[in-house]
C-alpha cells in the first residue's frame, strides 16, 4: 500500500468524465483500491473518488461515520451511519424531492468550505470490491458524500454545485462566519 498524490481543483484529470471499471479484480485495481483507503485515511477526508489520485476511473470509497451523521428528517430509526466503502461502477437514483445544504469539502480544495445543496434520499447502486452487486438506500450525511464523490466521475467539483459563492470560505473562518449569522438572527 502506499500514499498517492491527490490531484488539485483545476488539474484536467478533475474535469474529464471517468472510464468504467472492466474488472474490479485486476491486480492494478485492488492496489487502487489498497491505496486510496490509505490515502483518505491519512488525509483525514469523509471519501476519496480515483480522479482525485489521477485514475479516471469510476470508483469511489467513503465512510458515514456516527459523528458525522446528521439528524436530517427526525427519522431515528434510520441508520444514517456506513462502513468504509467501496464502490465502483456507481450509479445514483433520487428516492424524494428533499434537498439539504450542509457543509462540504473536498481534499482536492483543501483549506475552503462550502455550502451545498444535495438530494436527501438516494439509492446507490454498484460493485464492491470483490464484483459483487452493492446496493444501499442513504440518507443525510451518507446520502451527500456518495453525491459528492460521484459528482467527481462526473467531472464535478463541489465548488461547481453551489448556489451562492459568498458561502465559500476558508475553514478557518467558519466558526467565525456561523458566529456572525447568530449576531445578525439575535438582531
Ligand atoms: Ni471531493
Amino acid at each position: 500500500m502506499a500514499i498517492r498524490k491527490i490531484a488539485r481543483m483545476g488539474h484536467p484529470v478533475l474535469r474529464r468524465p471517468a472510464d468504467p471499471v472492466h474488472d474490479p479484480l485486476a491486480p492494478e485495481v485492488q492496489r487502487l483500491i489498497d491505496d486510496m483507503i490509505e490515502t483518505m485515511i491519512d488525509a483525514n477526508g469523509a471519501g476519496l473518488a480515483a480522479p482525485q489520485v489521477y485514475e479516471s476511473l469510476q470508483l469511489v470509497i467513503f465512510q458515514a461515520p456516527d459523528d458525522r451523521a446528521e439528524d436530517a428528517d427526525g427519522d431515528e430509526a434510520f441508520d444514517h451511519t456506513a462502513p468504509l466503502t467501496v464502490l465502483i461502477n456507481p450509479v445514483i437514483e433520487v428516492l424524494g424531492p428533499d434537498m439539504q445544504t450542509g457543509w462540504e469539502g473536498c481534499l482536492s480544495v483543501p483549506g475552503l468550505r462550502g455550502a451545498v445543496s444535495r438530494h436527501n434520499h438516494i439509492r446507490y447502486s454498484g460493485l464492491d470490491r470483490a464484483g459483487k452487486p452493492l446496493s444501499r438506500v442513504a440518507r443525510g450525511f451518507h446520502a451527500r458524500v456518495v453525491q459528492h464523490e460521484c459528482d467527481h466521475l462526473e467531472g464535478i467539483l463541489y465548488p461547481q454545485r453551489m448556489q451562492d459563492l459568498s458561502l465559500l470560505l476558508f475553514e478557518t473562518e467558519i466558526a467565525h462566519f456561523i458566529a456572525a449569522q447568530r449576531d445578525e438572527s439575535d438582531a
